[in-house]
């Protein structure tokens, strides 16, 4: 045993339930990392907890009447509940409400200050005079400058995307009291990031080629940037508060307590041994996030420590994208996503089938998608097809055969192909899981069941038996040997699998099973009565689960499909097109052809003919006496013998309707548009 790991998972939020995203993307790849390097005899320590501060939280507590530290109870205990039911096995889930975190966090930002380490800045900030305090960016809503939109909050409009100043806003309100929100001056504390940029540089710069490319290239894109001083305390009541006196109803920012929040963790398992795994030179820490926590573990906490000295900085960070679930974004605000904690209630002891897929579509280096008929197809194909049928083969014949007596000692394989496949996958399971492949070391796992499915199907020991039941034996014993390296093997990805096989070969169960182990069995075991490793998912499961998913959802928005940017025109290529105001004044559909209309269109000095593809979304009394937005000058040509002399032009909404594009106001038609 060299050296250490300490294995951090990003601490989710306790504002809300674990969905399927967050363990496809952060969870479940610590968890397997962290399995597969306790089955290699490593040091490693597990660590997560819940992020329990923030301005979201506040707002919850807000809109439920209640108070934070309850919102907070409530979802820590879930999202524990939650992983524990699914097999991440942390070795502590940890919290940053508790007492010892803030202590950890206060002394961490004492000792930068201490050091001389922070900006002391006087900033303008919006306060709400009736609610006494300072407004977070949330908790301004107004309009926003970008697209009109009416409930833009402070840091972000919903509705365009478009990413926000407070003071962006036109007719900001305070959320607390409704009110205009006042401008004033306000001390906060803030990390001078650019005086580490060389340091940050230099320490990602010797990452290139070891850690993922998606990550080194976003912490390249922010360090090319110029990095600048952020705010380490914001003016809020829910957080660690700021250790000085000038201080009152200031907290720590959310992102400088949260990662302090794996130290914190990590004293709570080992109490006075902890350090080592911070601190010590043979010591790695390997943090697990999603894509969008980057920023914040390569750049902003590698700067804290190296700000406090005397901690390791990050040695891999092997962040994830993001999954998609049927097709859309998973959003906990607009309840589309899979909890799980509903998943394990909904499909008891199904938490390896969820493992497994998750694992096999994780996104690793794109999005991804999850989709109910997918997750069906694969249990049934591959789990069920495959696996579980491999097994129960073996275990049925031997039970018919030989009433599950062992009646030799069996250590090495009958069939040299067996011993090259074990090998194999030993390396190929090895290596990508090192890499952080973990679709791929899963790949390699199954391809061992794979290669035990097909041997039986090729050597058929059902027939052999009816002329050689010795030779049916050494097929079958070999498939025993099998199995027990195949419990080895998806252990660190399936361990609830690993322990049901090992019950089923009547082997010790074990927590980690060694990953040097070689398998046998002794003369006269008695191999226990086979039961079914896997069972199918059954449409009327899948259909229940899609059913679920749309009656919860809020209304569901299509995010649009941006269209990549044109190249430069020219103004006159521009004047070249002669865009209109046009009225429509007569409309009927086109014969034999659903889509179209035909438009006879006043654009002033005459009337044309236009031929539209609108039909599905427009009925023709409808769109008579509307004013749209014409391409006059469109070569004139037949569509479905019909004379088009020109285009209406449109655009398309949310849910992918037509849109016409109509003047703000009534003009004449003909004028142009300009
Ligand atoms: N709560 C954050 C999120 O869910 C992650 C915090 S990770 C930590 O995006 F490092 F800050 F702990
Ligand atoms: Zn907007």
């Amino acid at each position: 045993m060299s050296k250490r790991t300490l294995v951090t998972a990003a601490l989710p939020y306790a504002n809300g339930p674990i969905h399927i995203g967050h363990i496809a993307g952060c969870y479940l790849p610590a968890d397997i990392y962290t399995r597969f390097l306790r089955c290699k005899d490593e040091d490693v320590k597990f660590v997560c907890g819940s992020d329990e501060h923030g301005v979201p939280i506040t707002i919850k507590a807000r809109n439920e009447s209640i108070t934070p530290q309850q919102v907070v109870d409530r979802y820590h205990s879930m999202m524990d509940n939650a992983f524990k039911g699914l097999g991440i096995s942390f070795d502590v889930y940890s919290r940053t409400s508790s007492e010892e975190h803030h202590r950890t966090a206060s002394d961490f930002f004492q000792t930068l200050y201490d050091k001389g380490v922070f900006e002391e800045r006087e900033t303008e900030q919006y306060f709400d005079e009736e609610a006494k305090q300072f407004l977070a960016d949330r908790y301004i809503i107004g309009t926003c400058p970008k697209c009109g939109h009416d409930g833009a909050y402070g840091d972000q409009c919903e509705s365009c995307g478009a990413s926000l100043n407070p003071t962006d806003l036109i007719n900001p309100v305070s959320k607390l009291s409704g009110n205009k929100p006042v401008m004033r001056s306000t001390k906060n504390w803030f990390l001078p990031l650019q005086d580490y940029q060389q340091r940050l540089e230099s320490f990602i710069g010797e990452k290139k080629g070891y850690w993922k490319s998606n990550v080194f290239g976003q912490c390249m894109s922010w360090l090319s940037q110029g990095l600048q001083s952020r705010a380490m305390t914001r003016d809020l009541n829910w957080g660690v508060p700021v250790p000085l006196k000038d201080a009152e109803g200031k907290v720590l920012y959310v992102w400088f307590d949260a990662p302090i929040g794996y130290i914190t963790a990590t004293k709570q398992l080992l109490a006075n041994e902890w350090e080592s795994y911070w601190k010590d030179s043979d010591s790695q820490i390997v943090h697990f996030i999603g894509k969008d926590n980057i920023v914040f573990h390569c750049i902003i906490f590698p700067a804290m420590l190296m700000a406090h000295g005397g901690y390791n900085l990050p040695h891999n960070v092997p962040a994830n994208e993001f999954l998609n679930l049927e097709g859309q974004k998973i959003s906990t605000s607009r309840n589309w996503a899979v909890w799980l904690h509903e998943y394990l209630e909904d499909l008891p002891n199904r938490q390896d089938e969820l493992r497994y897929v998750l694992t096999s579509i994780a996104p690793e280096t794109g999005d991804s998608e999850f989709t109910w008929s997918d997750y069906q197809a694969r249990v049934n194909n591959e789990l069920v097809a495959i696996f579980g049928n491999f097994v129960n083969r073996v275990l049925v014949l031997y039970q018919k055969y030989y009433d599950g007596v062992i009646d030799t000692e069996v250590t090495d394989f009958a069939d040299e192909r067996h011993a090259y496949v074990v090998e194999q996958a030993t390396r190929n399971i090895e290596s990508a899981i090192l890499n952080h492949r973990y679709k791929q070391a899963l790949t390699a796992t199954m391809e061992v069941a794979r290669h035990g499915n097909r041997y039986l199907t090729e050597t058929e020991p059902w027939k052999v038996f009816k002329t050689d039941p010795n030779t049916a034996r050494v097929i079958l014993n070999d498939c025993l040997l099998l199995m027990g390296y195949l419990r080895k093997f998806v252990q660190p990805f399936m361990p609830h699998t690993s322990s049901r096989l090992s019950a089923l070969l009547g082997l010790p169960l074990q927590n980690v099973i060694p990953w040097t182990e070689t398998i046998s069995f002794s003369k006269g075991m008695v191999l226990p009565k086979p039961s079914l490793l896997f069972s199918k998912v059954e449409d009327e499961q899948v259909s229940a689960q899609l059913e679920k998913l749309t009656s919860v959802a809020a209304d569901v928005i299509n995010e649009p499909e941006y269209e990549p940017e044109k190249d430069a025109v020219s103004f006159d290529d521009f004047t070249r097109m002669d865009l209109r105001v046009g009225e429509i004044i007569s409309a009927e559909k086109v014969k034999k052809a659903d889509k179209l209309l035909h438009l006879k269109v006043d654009v002033g000095f005459k009337t044309i003919s236009l031929v539209s593809g609108i039909a599905e979304h427009h009925k023709p009394e409808e769109v008579v006496g509307k004013q749209v937005m014409v391409l006059l000058n469109l070569e004139p040509r037949k569509i479905r013998g019909v004379l088009s002399q020109g285009m209406i032009l449109m655009t398309e909404s949310a849910d992918g309707r037509l849109v016409f594009m109509t003047p703000y106001e009534k003009v004449e038609p003909g004028v142009s548009i300009r």
